[in-house]
């Protein structure tokens, strides 16, 4: 039997949901999309007028929407309706680690995607896929279905028939249009041969063939688990490295290079930053951690933990050494920070080293004036549980030394580096590279520094300046 798929719904309109629907609502114009959230906000923001006030900031986003909102895509609160008109219902809901409760700190509270599953039990009519495209510890997919098969015994809702498939979602934020458009691979997981069809029908639409994966159910979900465990692997391997190139005068970026080269280890993922951050990489290995404790295996579950605990390390890391090189005390010193999300070409901050490095700094008394072009004040604010204070933008000479901890948005590098004891590079958006660094050097209060977390000025220029320069991983002048 074929399974035609008419309506979609998506119940959550976050980073994953949104950004995927507008794609497969582009590709698929016979196809309906709801995409559903408790949030009425981010409803509201998603079905703005203004395309740059969409909630989510990510590059061909607003011209995907433009073409497809109100044609076949819609964004909505109204989930009962929704979920019970879909032949198909993606689960695309936030898996945040538990934080209190068996398992705090390290597995994933599934206390959302419990109450969609109940939600589609609830609501759903006649034959219904269930996709998880959340990101879900192996075994997931049980719950689910045990929750939408108590509902099939239910006597009103004898005609209703659920199929739980698994399809991971591998998007990276920033690139999410690009990946979705073409990615590496598409998985599905799942057993009804038939509903596995219907699903891949979808991708087929834009996706070859031999890019479009099945496997047991199981295997899916442990694989994307899996997938962003080895990738945060790699990036804590090359920090760690990073640290050794900067005591021993060798250059992480040549010995990144010198082994990209070699295919069995590959090119990408090899840069040294600030330590990784992003909703994903930390609370997916330490569901992976709490899964292998779960099944007796601890000694899997320290290899990954040490990946985690690396990069903790690696961000207080850097803020030790800016505070050491500083003189031993940043107190009441002017301190420019460029770049807050945890990436460039996102407007997310969350896990973002930024905010580590920033409390770090704060705590020891800096005064911050904090640069990002995507991220609002309000979300520095919550990130760093502290108000901004606008005393600091008055446009003439102060004590810096009366405003110790404090923090303000900074508006032009050019002007507001005047005075300022060091310039950190965090995020690795591309203006930052194209800055005029003579004319920041010789604002700095002397002896001034540049710290490049991120690889990204143009080193060469900033040596021959009149200032002392600090990158990740650069032994070379040691
Ligand atoms: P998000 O927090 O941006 O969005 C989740 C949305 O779900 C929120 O808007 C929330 O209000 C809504 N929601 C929660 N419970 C709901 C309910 N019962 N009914 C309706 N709406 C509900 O999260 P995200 O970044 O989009 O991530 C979603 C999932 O995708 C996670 O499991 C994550 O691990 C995974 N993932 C994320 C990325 C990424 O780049 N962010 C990439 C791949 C996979
Ligand atoms: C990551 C994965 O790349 C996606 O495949 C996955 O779908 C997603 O997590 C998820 O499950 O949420 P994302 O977190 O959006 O995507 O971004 P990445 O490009 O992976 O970057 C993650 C962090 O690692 C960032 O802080 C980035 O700056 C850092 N990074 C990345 C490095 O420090 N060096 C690198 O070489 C690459």
């Amino acid at each position: 039997m074929i399974i035609e798929v008419n309506n979609i719904c998506c119940i959550g309109a976050g980073y994953v949901g949104g950004p995927t629907m507008a794609v497969i609502a582009d590709k698929c114009p016979n196809i309906k999309i709801n995409v559903v959230d408790l949030n009425e906000e981010r409803i509201n923001a998603w079905n703005s007028n203004n395309f740059d006030n969409l909630p989510i900031y990510e590059p061909g986003l607003d011209k995907l929407v433009s073409r497809c909102r109100g044609l076949n895509l819609f964004f909505s609160n109204e989930i009962e309706k929704h979920i019970s008109n879909a032949d198909m219902v993606f689960i695309s809901v936030n898996t945040p680690t538990k934080q209190k409760g068996i398992g705090a700190g390290k597995a994933s509270d599934l206390k959302w995607v419990e109450a969609c599953a109940r939600q589609v039990a609830k609501f759903a009519k006649g034959y219904t896929i269930v996709v998880e495209k959340s990101t879900l510890p192996v075994k997931t997919a049980e719950v689910i279905k045990t929750i939408l098969d108590a509902a099939e015994l239910v006597s009103e809702n004898k005609n209703n028939k659920f199929d739980v498939l698994s399809n991971p979602e591998f998007l990276s934020e920033g690139n999410a249009i690009k990946d979705l458009e073409k990615p590496d691979r598409v998985l599905i997981g799942g057993d009804n041969i038939e509903a596995i069809n219907a699903l891949t029908q979808i991708y087929r639409n834009w996706v070859p063939e031999n890019k479009i994966l099945h496997t047991n159910i199981w295997s899916s979900e442990l694989a994307k688990l899996t997938a962003n465990a080895f990738l945060a692997q790699r990036i804590s391997s090359i920090n760690s490295i990073g640290a050794l190139c900067e005591t021993t005068g060798a250059d992480v970026r040549e010995v990144a290079r010198a082994i990209g080269t070699d295919s069995r280890i590959g090119s990408k993922f090899l840069d040294s930053g600030p330590g990784f951050g992003g909703s994903c990489f930390k609370k997916d290995i330490l569901n992976l951690v709490y899964l292998s404790n779960h099944f007796g295996l601890p000694e899997v579950a320290n290899f990954w933990e040490s990946i985690v605990n690396l990069n903790k390390w690696h961000q207080h890391r850097i803020s030790e050494l800016i505070i050491k090189k500083l003189f031993g005390t940043v107190s009441g010193k002017k301190i420019c920070i460029l770049g807050f999300a945890f990436k460039a070409n996102t407007n997310d901050t969350r896990e973002s080293a930024a905010i580590n490095i920033c409390k770090d700094l704060i705590e020891e008394g800096a005064v911050l004036f904090i640069h990002d072009p995507k991220v609002d004040t309000n979300q520095i604010e919550n990130d760093l549980n502290k108000k901004e204070n606008n005393q600091l933008q008055i446009n003439q000479k102060i004590d810096y030394m009366d405003f110790e901890g404090e923090w303000c948005s900074l508006k032009n590098i050019q002007s507001d580096s005047i005075d300022a004891d060091a310039v950190i590079v965090l995020t690795e958006w591309e203006e930052y590279s194209l800055i005029n660094w003579e004319e920041v050097s010789k604002n700095l209060r002397k002896p001034g520094w540049i710290f490049d977390a991120r690889s990204i000025t143009p080193a060469k220029v900033i040596k021959k300046l009149d200032v002392n320069f600090w990158r990740i991983g650069d032994g070379s002048d040691s």
